[in-house]
């Protein structure tokens, strides 16, 4: 980072840990926060695995993070202050380029010093905003292969037409990523973490069946006409009066998209867990529909039952959470838990393709059907 400032004007001091966590997946997007959370010439903070970020929005409104440490001695740069362009420190007065990091002025420096203050950055990452999200590039800090420079454009909801709404939910759990992400995938706890007259009740278990594919980087459930015992399909296919069909898909890091059709009403959604901590992750849900403007479409309503949904599922994975303290012994079952183990299955040939420098083994080889009851 700041390497020959200028002989022996400067002097770095190595940081205390090695760099990364190795069960961590770098080179991804992944959402720090909502955009409506920068505004003018606020900044704002984040964290995304166990990262510090500081985030702000340029004057020409364009989104910016920093690593939210000063490279001079550490302290956050959220505690400074930022002028529409750059960030200035709390501690020393030393400004860095919102985009860039790049250093620009250090107060304390006499006319005649010969440091080039050019060569010193603050961390910074690429930022794009999508669907009310500020999404940060997290390279790999170790700089292994697969994260590389030219990141693909961060990911987008699926959309069918231009009129939509959109809502957006998150909620805290306080466990690693991998317990978020398998708990979201879950088929067997519906019947009794959600249970409700508008969903489903315990007594409505009944066996299902369904057709998974391998696509890049994750698994699919393949398209099918959702599941009868639940209200708001059944409402769907009753005001439409034509199929309703369902494509779920689950890819790496940490994204299940969930899209459903009947005929021109579409209804789009999208939960990512990120993690923050290593014993810490966020799930994100939002979702764009072009359904029942006149009903459904209300977004209070959908906001309603989608706060529960997930405070069901937050409070479950906090009560979890109290167990899994003391490592206990666990087990993932067949059918139920299939999905579960892909999750883990992929994510090792990832970071195995990573460390080999070899393309992603994918652990499904081709169509699989799964049964269970729920
Ligand atoms: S710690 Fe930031 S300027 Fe010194
Ligand atoms: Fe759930």
């Amino acid at each position: 980072m700041a390497q020959s400032l200028s002989g022996s004007m400067s002097s770095l001091i190595p940081p205390a840990d090695s760099p990364g966590d190795p069960n961590a997946l770098y080179g991804f997007w992944y959402p720090a926060l909502r955009s409506e959370r920068i505004r003018e010439r606020g900044l704002a903070t984040a964290m995304l695995l166990e990262i510090p970020l500081v985030l702000g929005r340029d004057a020409a409104g364009r989104a910016f993070a920093l690593r939210d440490a000063c490279p001079h001695r550490g302290m956050p740069l959220s505690c400074g202050w930022f002028d529409g362009s750059a960030v200035e420190c709390s501690y020393h007065g030393w400004k860095f380029d919102a985009h860039t990091g790049q250093c620009r002025e250090i107060p304390s420096l006499t006319a005649d010093s010969k440091l080039r203050v050019d060569r010193i950055f603050a961390g910074s990452f690429l930022c794009e905003e999508r669907d009310g999200y500020v999404w940060v590039y997290v390279p790999d800090p170790a700089g292994r292969p697969g994260s590389d420079d030219s990141p693909p454009p961060a990911p987008e909801l699926p959309k069918f037409g231009q009129r939509y709404r959109i809502t957006h939910l998150e909620a805290d759990l306080p466990c690693s990523v991998d317990h978020g992400i398998i708990g979201l995938m879950d088929p067997a706890h519906g019947p009794f973490v959600h249970q409700s007259w508008w969903w489903r009740k315990r007594h409505s278990i009944h066996e299902k069946q369904k057709q998974f594919e391998p696509i890049p980087n994750g698994f699919r459930m393949s398209t099918h006409e959702p599941s009868a015992n639940s209200a708001p399909y059944r409402l769907l296919r009753r005001l439409y009066g034509q199929p309703v069909t369902t494509t779920i898909d689950f890819v790496l890091p940490n994204m299940r998209t969930e899209v459903i059709r009947c005929d021109e009403a579409w209804f789009s959604s999208r939960a990512t867990v990120t993690p923050v901590r290593r014993d810490l992750c966020r799930i994100d849900f939002v979702a764009a529909w072009n359904v029942l403007p006149w009903m459904l479409g209300q977004v209070s309503l959908l906001r309603f039952f989608g706060k529960r949904f997930i405070r069901q599922d937050q409070e479950t994975m906090i009560r979890q959470a109290e167990g899994l303290k003391h490592n206990p012994q666990l087990l993932l079952i067949d059918d139920a838990d299939r999905p579960a183990k892909w999750y883990f299955a992929l994510k090792a040939a990832l970071l195995e393709s990573r460390r080999a420098g070899q393309p992603l083994k994918h652990p499904i080889e081709g169509p699989v059907t799964l049964r269970w009851r729920s």
